[in-house]
């Protein structure tokens, strides 16, 4: 099966240092659409992104429309509860599901766009969203 690469956003569209949600659908085992909402992390070149949902109680982690990121902007945190999450692991360091992990996502950059790879994407009817096949 060819590896497909879809794009969610620029690079430039995050700022360094900081987090965006995008709720996206992809097809499951079954061929159906399902919620896929996540959030993705930009340090410098390198972006992390994660489901956007909390080990602890399965909810979103966002209190408000992108706010992911704990005052410090050098974790990210849950809205509900406080728990804080290592960036680049995704291992929660403390708050009521400390050492359970946020379930990565993988992201690639390429030619300066930030892309999704390892899922089926269920792509906006507008066509907005472009895919690449992998090489
Ligand atoms: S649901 Fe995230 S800390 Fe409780």
């Amino acid at each position: 099966m060819v590896d497909v690469a879809y794009v969610i956003c620029a690079l430039n569209d995050i700022p360094s240092q900081r987090a965006r949600g995008f709720d996206l659908a992809i097809l499951d085992d079954a061929g159906k659409p399902k919620n896929f909402p996540i959030v993705v992390v930009r340090w410098g070149k390198k972006v992390f992104g994660y489901i956007n949902s909390c080990p602890h109680q399965g909810g979103r982690l966002d209190w408000e429309r992108d706010q992911f990121l704990d005052p410090t902007g050098q974790r990210l945190m849950c809205g509900k509860h406080g728990a804080l999450f290592e960036l680049g692991a995704g291992r929660c360091s403390s708050g009521p599901c400390k050492n359970e992990h946020l379930r990565p996502v993988q992201l690639q950059v390429i030619d300066g766009d930030i892309c999704v790879t390892g899922v089926t994407l269920v792509e906006d009817e507008d066509g907005t969203d472009e895919s690449r096949g992998d090489g």
